[in-house]
Order: structure tokens, then sequence, then C-alpha cells
């Protein structure tokens, strides 16, 4: 990769930055911000999705700087999230989310077997949700009278590397197994022909036989949610490196190729890119998630191919250090323009995963990157 001083630029800019954002963030994993500060999930709601990012985000700032601080603020993260261990409700398909880059994040760098032992308990928790009929892990929990037995979302595909992880660490090939016929009913129900990808897809869950899909997070049934596609790219790319299963590359890159024939000439992501020509609703989360599955993808691939995919995450996250970041150390996030679903009130704001994806995809041009998944 050539020209790419604008990379380490944004490095020492985002190092500058964190230690004194980190400094004022040291109890509280966020979320959002509010007039310019960090709020506080773990007061709020210490089951939620997003809760294993700040975590994570320390330990690559951590694993690029060596300074304590950041692995002080990720072992209280971990050290949190032992409450939603102990509440079944919370605990879901994302457990992916919340342990890999916390507690499985701090085994890898530190051999810790508290760690170890709790990330056990989220793969064994997630791979239980494995519905036989239908093949498929389950989405989310009820809400009150929402009954979500048969749903499954693309989004799962970024969870799977806790099971895969989990079997490597145990010698037990159940886990791995379980994310691999979940992964096959992804390829088979969520991937279209032209290589776009469904959000949810409902199942029987008696029978297991496919109902329909629906829009979710995106702008409706049959559109094209970016998040969802960037999740999915770099999701199968993921299978692919823990199984070496072709079908998950080849699934990888019909999704990969489809996201960059969409990527706008600005570079920037809409939230849906089927969303109406009139709405400008962008969405950077997609476009960071999106740029981290490309590279990954690019050292998958043949070596003549690999520029196409280097090339696209490199328009993608220089589009973003240009145009979508934030960079006043009075003001606690980085990226900005992040959107968590079309249809919500609020739109383009700033998100934690944001920042998690933008350093991890810094961190892989730079060859900093502790790799969690
Ligand atoms: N996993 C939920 C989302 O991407 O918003």
């Amino acid at each position: 990769m050539s020209e790419l001083h604008w990379v380490e630029e944004t490095f020492e800019k985002i190092i500058k930055k964190s230690e004194i954002v980190a400094g004022r963030n040291r109890e509280n994993i966020p979320y959002s911000t509010v007039n310019g500060r960090f709020d506080d999930m773990a007061k709020s709601n210490f089951c939620w999705w997003t809760n294993g990012f700040w975590g994570g985000m320390m330990w690559q700032l951590y694993h690029a700087t060596n300074n304590h601080l950041y692995r002080e603020i990720a072992e209280n993260n971990e050290k949190i999230l032992d409450k939603n261990l102990m509440e079944a409700q919370g605990l879901d398909h994302d457990n992916g989310f919340k342990w890999l880059p916390t507690s499985v994040a701090n085994y890898r760098l530190t051999g810790n077997e508290a760690s170890k032992n709790r990330a056990l308990l989220a793969a064994n928790n997630m791979a239980g949700r494995f519905n036989p009929a239908g093949s498929f892990i389950r989405a989310w929990n009820d809400w009150g009278e929402s009954k979500n037995t048969g749903l499954a979302i693309i989004d799962c595909m970024m969870n799977l590397p806790l099971l895969y992880w989990a079997s490597k660490e145990i010698s037990d090939p159940r886990f791995k197994q379980i994310a691999m016929l979940h992964a096959d009913t992804a390829e088979k129900h969520f991937i279209r022909p032209d290589g776009s990808v469904n959000h949810i897809v409902e199942f029987n869950p008696e029978t297991g036989e496919y109902v329909k899909s629906h829009g979710g997070q995106g702008y409706g049934e049959g559109s094209s949610w970016t998040r969802g596609q960037a999740w999915a790219l770099y999701g199968f790319v993921l299978s692919y490196i823990h199984t070496k299963k072709e079908q998950y590359l080849d699934a990888a890159l019909r999704v990969a190729n489809y996201f960059i024939e969409n990527i706008p000439d600005t570079g920037l992501i809409p939230v849906d890119f089927r969303q109406p020509k009139d709405c400008t609703y962008e969405d950077s989360t997609a476009a960071a998630i999106a740029a981290c599955g490309l590279l990954e993808i690019s050292k998958q691939v043949k070596e003549v191919d690999r520029i196409i995919y280097e090339n696209a995450a490199t328009k993608l996250i220089k589009a973003l250090a240009e145009e979508s970041c934030n960079w006043d150390e009075n003001t606690d996030n980085i990226l900005e323009k992040c959107t968590a679903a079309f249809h919500d009130k609020n739109h383009e704001f700033s998100i934690i995963y944001g920042d998690y994806f933008f350093i991890e995809a810094i961190w892989k041009l730079t060859g900093k990157e502790l790799f969690i998944w």
C-alpha cells in the first residue's frame, strides 16, 4: 500500500486524543456522547449489546502503546460485564460482541484464567441458543409480548468467532460445529443473488421452515441496510479464516463485491443502499466495519485481486478520516454521523462501535492490530 501518510497521521491523532478521553472515562462504559461527553451504559443498561467495545478499544490502545491506563480501563469494563453473565435475559447472540473484545482479548494478551472462564461461560450460553430445527442461532430474547423465538439476524455472523475460539481453546468441536451450521443457514437464507443481504430472517422455530425476511434496522423489506452488509462481509470472511471452508470466502466476496459497487463517489456510506434518493442519512459505522472486513478479505484472495479490496477499504477509511472525525479533545467521541437504525428518531450521532472499528481499521493499516475476532 503506497501513499498512506494520512494513515500514520490519523494514528497519531487517535493516540493523542485517546489518552485525554480515556483519562476522564475510567469507570463508565460509553455508548454515545451527550454534549461532548460519553454517557454510561454500566449504569443505565449493563446488558446492552455494545458494552464490550469500549474495553476492546482500550485493549487495542494498550496493545499499540503499552500505556497501563488503557489496560486498567479495559479490565474494569470486563468486570462490570460479570453482572450481565448472571442475567439470563441479558445474554443472547451478541455474547461475542461483549466478550470477544474484553475477556478473549484479555486472555490472549495476558493469559488471565478468570477472563478465559468468563468467555467460556458466554460461549456456552451462545451455543445453547442454537435451534436444530432450522439450524440457526436464535437472535434476541422476547420483548414483552413480542416473541422472537424464530428470528435470526445477519449481525450474528460477527459473534461466531466466540464459538470458534471456545472450540479451539478447550479442544471441543461442538462450538465450531454450531457456528458452521449457523453460517451455512445464513449463506442460504440471508445472501440474495445480487450479493445484498437481509437483516432479519424468520423461521418457524418448531419445524425450522423459512417464513420470511424483515427489513429490520434498514429502510424496509428487500432493502440493503449497510451495516448489515458490513456485518455479513466481515463475518463470512472470519468464518473462512477460522474454518477454511471455501463457501464462506465465496459468500464474503459476493457481499463485498456488491458493497464495493455501491460505494458512492464520496466514499461516505448511507444507512441503506436502497433508501429513498432524497434521503441523506449516513452511517459511518457501516463504512468502518466494511473497511475492516475488506482488509481481512484482501489477505485471503489471490495476489492480483488483493488491491481491489485494499483500495475499497482505504477509500472508506480515508473518507471517514477527512470528513467524519472529530479531533476536538473536549469531545469524547472520534467518529461522527453514525446511525443505529433507519427508522429511529435520531440519526447521525456518535456510537462507540463506530470509534472501535475506525481504530481497528487504522490499526490494521499500520500493522498495530490486536486480532480479537
Ligand atoms: N447488532 C445490532 C446493530 O448492528 O445495530
